[in-house]
């Protein structure tokens, strides 16, 4: 048996304009999903998922292409779980040269699902290096971090970028240009994150995006703009010392940067009331600054605050589910069991 967990992300900056071409940087959170890998006799794949809203379930099928799982949820809640593992194990059947490898997987998981925090990546991620582990081969960082973004671009239908997975994979802040990315040094940001209890349609948002930038020269700029903050925050982010707390006047510029990305994003339309509304909660309660983080249209929203007032503060906003402070994970994917 062998069990690995990767860690999910906020976007500390650059959401959206990833996907053309502008560089972003999201950071891994010690929020992590873990995934347990045990070979079979068959080549079935057995799969109970816990913790993923889905309330728990367990199915077995033999996971061929014409094959679905006999069970008793509703349908996109399982086909979305169930595609991600499936990709992962075909990315570790692949990997491991081993193509009727079966197993039985259990999945577990303390990032909410679709809600901007990087599940399915940190779920792929997991998935791959636990499943190759249990095959008795073990993939370097950068491989495992290509064929996760090679999993999530085949269940979302080429709308991936390679940040979410790499992060997972590396842990710490990464900056991600195109197939572009590296891991960089960040001190120990205070984040704090609000949930809305929700999630967005990421592919509609993405596709939103891309039709205002070719109707408008301003949203194209706007797009570029967005770029423009995630430079600046990159050079803030390299004069700072890695690992330790960061200085008052680093967090009140990068807070500016946050606040200024998050109407950026506004304005390209993929925020939402709720997200709205706990951004300005955490602003008026004192954060350095706030935005939303991931896709949009509802979900999660990132702020810098080193005291309790943020937290405290959402977790009296009425549009807020659950608040929480999220270590920044300086590890990325990590064996804990073999
Ligand atoms: O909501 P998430 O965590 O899947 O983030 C989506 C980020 C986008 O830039 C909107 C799309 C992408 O694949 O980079």
């Amino acid at each position: 048996m062998t069990v690995c967990e990767a860690p999910g992300k906020v976007y500390l900056f650059g959401e959206h304009a990833v996907v053309y071409g502008e560089p972003a940087v999201p950071a891994a959170i010690e929020r992590r999903a873990t995934v347990t890998a045990e070979p079979r006799e068959d080549d079935h794949i057995r799969v109970e998922a816990e913790d993923l809203s889905l309330n728990g379930f367990t199915v077995e099928y033999s996971g061929g292409t014409g094959d679905h799982p006999d069970v008793d949820v509703p349908t996109p809640l399982v086909e979305a779980a169930m595609g991600y593992v499936d990709a992962a194990v075909r990315q570790a059947r692949a990997a491991a040269d081993a193509p009727d490898a079966g197993f039985d997987i259990t999945v577990e998981s303390e990032i909410p699902l679709g809600a901007g925090l990087g599940s399915s990546a940190a779920v792929v991620v997991a998935g791959i290096d636990a499943a190759t582990r249990a095959l008795g081969e073990q993939l370097d960082r950068r491989e495992l971090a290509d064929r996760a973004y090679r999993a999530e671009f085949e269940v979302q239908d080429g709308q991936a970028s390679r940040a979410d997975t790499f992060c997972s994979t590396m842990g710490g802040a990464v900056r991600v240009e195109g197939d572009d990315c590296e891991p960089i040094d960040a001190p120990n940001l205070p984040f704090v994150v609000g949930f809305d209890g929700g999630a967005g349609d990421t592919g509609e948002l993405v596709a939103g995006v891309g039709e205002l930038r070719d109707e408008y020269r301003f949203a194209a700029d706007t797009v570029r703009s967005i770029g423009d903050v995630v430079r600046t925050g990159e050079t803030l982010l390299a004069d700072a010392t890695p690992g330790v707390d960061p200085s008052r006047e680093l967090l009140t510029e990068l807070g500016e940067l946050l606040d200024f990305n998050h109407g950026l994003l506004s304005a390209l339309g993929v925020s939402a009331r709720s997200l709205d509304s706990m951004v300005w909660a955490a602003r008026d309660a004192g954060a350095n600054g706030a935005k939303l983080t991931g896709a949009g249209g509802g979900g999660c929203i990132v702020a810098l605050d080193a005291d309790d007032a943020t937290e405290t503060a959402l977790s009296f906003t009425q549009e807020c589910e659950e608040s929480f402070r999220a270590e920044l994970a300086t590890e990325g994917v990590r064996v804990v069991e073999s």
